[in-house]
């Protein structure tokens, strides 16, 4: 058998470079409290999961629809636009993904704020381009004139951001997507858990595209189902550059169920929404700073030691992200858990405090 360091040379030397993205612990089996990769507490819609079900039969024998069409027409119905607007993707990592093929070739700039989602930075290594990272003020501001360097090809906007779950107004990313020359990523994977999202800017601004998630506010990270919104002359496009079938049925048939189950969503939103309250307030009582989260998980700096803080709860059975950033505090990421969960790890604080 080859060894690594003879294979290593067939790769190319930009991906043989790469670190590669490291996804957040997936604890199996055993009995923990898992709140470091933003998942929801609560199941899939029960209408979400009969679909699912009602889909397994001898249909499987067959290719699933390539572009999603009865998906499509609900999640374009759901935000008022047209079908032709949709581009559904393996989990919305896989539209970022069609994203950054399609805008980014080799020796391209492409534009991110930093703290926020390190996959940005994964698939612009992926393509051999170049970053440009833009950061976020202490008031988890961005000066607009950061990214634009020329050049830039792509920017991508988290928002809400992880790891601060901070958002900008729509009125914000709209004067942002004015001044680009680029097509302008709005990532809304935390969108469901927000006080308001950039939909409408699509239609206004032809240069955002928004993309969505199934994976924290319809339960269903399992399933691995996302979607963008754009302008339909980047749809046509993107639709060269994603794979033929890159969602299948299973995952079209619930995600379709899912988004026609909003009364399900509204109501495990709000349980979400009220318990981060309340993690919020207790960590700040417990000396944390805690910024102001439009997403379903908080992010805590400068109280007890972070890192101490994460291996005393990961030792008994409870995890969190500890997240570092150069030039930033270590803070901690906890998603946002049942109240059992979340009161669980604040008596835990509490005591190691
Ligand atoms: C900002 C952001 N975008 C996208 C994703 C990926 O979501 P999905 O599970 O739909 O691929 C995540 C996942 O944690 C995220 O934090």
């Amino acid at each position: 058998m080859d060894s690594p360091v003879e294979t290593r040379r067939f790769v190319l030397p930009h991906v043989a470079a790469m670190e590669g993205y490291v996804p957040g612990e997936q604890p199996q089996g055993g009995s923990f409290i898992k709140l470091n990769t933003n998942e929801n507490p609560y199941p899939p819609s029960p209408k979400a999961k009969q679909a699912l079900v009602d889909a397994v039969d001898d249909r499987l024998r067959l290719y699933p629809d390539p572009t999603g069409r009865a998906f499509r027409e609900t999640a374009a119905a759901l935000h008022g636009v047209e079908p032709d607007m949709i581009l559904a993707g393996n989990g919305s990592d896989d539209v970022l993904t069609i994203l950054t093929r399609a805008f980014v070739g080799p020796g391209d700039l492409a534009a991110y704020p930093t703290p926020s989602y390190l996959l940005y930075s994964t698939l612009i290594k992926l393509q051999n381009g170049r970053e440009h990272v833009v950061p976020f003020d202490d008031a988890w501001r961005l000066d607009v004139s950061g990214f634009l360097e020329p050049g830039v090809k792509l920017a991508y906007l988290a928002n809400p951001n992880s790891p601060s779950g901070t958002a900008l107004s729509p009125a914000e990313v709209a004067r942002l997507a004015e001044r680009l020359e680029c097509p302008l990523v709005v990532d809304e994977a935390y969108g469901d858990f927000a006080r308001e999202d950039c939909v409408s800017l699509v239609k206004t601004h032809p240069n955002v595209i928004v993309t969505r998630s199934f994976s924290k506010g319809y339960s269903l990270a399992g399933l691995r189902l996302g979607y963008l919104i754009a302008d339909p002359s980047i749809v046509h496009e993107l639709n060269k550059v994603k794979d033929s079938y890159n969602c299948d049925a299973l995952s079209l048939a619930a995600g379709k169920a899912a988004l026609e189950d909003q009364a399900y969503l509204a109501e495990t939103r709000a349980k979400i929404l009220a318990t981060r309250a309340r993690l919020a307030d207790a960590l700040s009582e417990l000396g944390w700073s805690v910024t102001d989260s439009q997403a379903n998980f908080v992010w805590a700096l400068g109280g007890p030691d972070a890192e101490a803080t994460f291996q005393e709860l990961k030792r008994r059975n409870i995890f969190v992200r500890l997240m570092r950033y150069p030039g930033y505090p270590t803070g901690l990421r906890i998603t946002v858990g049942t109240d059992a969960e979340v009161e669980r790890l604040l008596e835990v604080l509490r005591e190691i405090a």
